[in-house]
């Protein structure tokens, strides 16, 4: 049989957004790579290798190594893989290791993007959909906040120092906001609130921004 890469998304973090076909995909893959998170989202794995912030690179490189060996790989990504997620470094290091594209699968996934659309009614083609995770460019962000669409925004960093940051560059401080927080677990939150108000909240990092 010939190997092959799964990159799969898992949606954002309930089972519920979790697609058919990713789990075929996981039960019928050799081994499993994810973090902790995602790979609870699965029953029964025992073939896995969990990868955090620090090793992940390490992981996937073992994941690549291990299919060229004829192992048929799941690496798992939050949301959707293409959405600020593992696709590109997925795609980088099998490149560099000469695996080929064709036997590369992804999976796409629900992105916290499009729940967060779904929560607040949106329509997104019609918005602005950006990402700053693990980003230098936010000043990118102030091209686009004025253009009269809603922008939905992955934060960098904390939602806070976001926040801080379009006041410093003259955003109005009472500009509102909507913080979807923890979407699609039990303690999802949506909050409406204002740029200001944003420095009195706690926040874990897993929050989008619709400004
Ligand atoms: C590495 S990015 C992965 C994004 C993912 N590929 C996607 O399509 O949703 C992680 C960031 O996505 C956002 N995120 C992921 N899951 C979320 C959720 N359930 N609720 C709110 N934000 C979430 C947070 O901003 C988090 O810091």
């Amino acid at each position: 049989m010939k190997s092959k890469i799964h990159i799969v998304g898992t949606g954002p973090g309930s089972k519920e957004y979790l697609t058919k076909k990713a789990i075929k995909t996981v039960e019928n893959a050799n081994i499993i790579i994810g973090s902790e998170r995602t790979i609870e989202l699965f029953e029964n794995i025992d073939h896995k290798l969990p990868f955090n912030a620090k090793n992940l690179m390490k992981k996937i490189e073992e994941g690549i190594d291990l299919a060229i060996n004829g192992q048929n790989v799941a690496i798992l990504s939050t949301g959707d893989p293409g959405f600020s997620g593992i696709l590109n470094s997925v795609l980088k290091i099998a490149n560099k290791k000469k695996y080929p594209l064709e036997n590369i699968e992804v999976i796409p996934g629900i992105s916290s993007i499009q729940l967060a659309a779904a929560k607040n009614h949106l329509q997104w083609d019609n918005c602005n959909i950006t990402t700053f995770h693990g980003r230098e460019n936010i000043g990118d962000i102030l091209k686009i906040i004025n253009n009269n669409k809603t922008t939905i925004a992955l934060p960098s960093k904390k939602v806070k120092d976001m926040a801080k940051f379009l006041i410093d560059n003259g955003i109005s401080p009472d500009r509102k906001v909507i913080i979807c927080e923890r979407l699609s677990y039990d303690d999802e939150k949506i909050i409406h609130t204002t740029l200001k108000e944003i420095a009195n909240i706690e926040l874990t990092y897993m929050c989008i921004m619709i400004l």
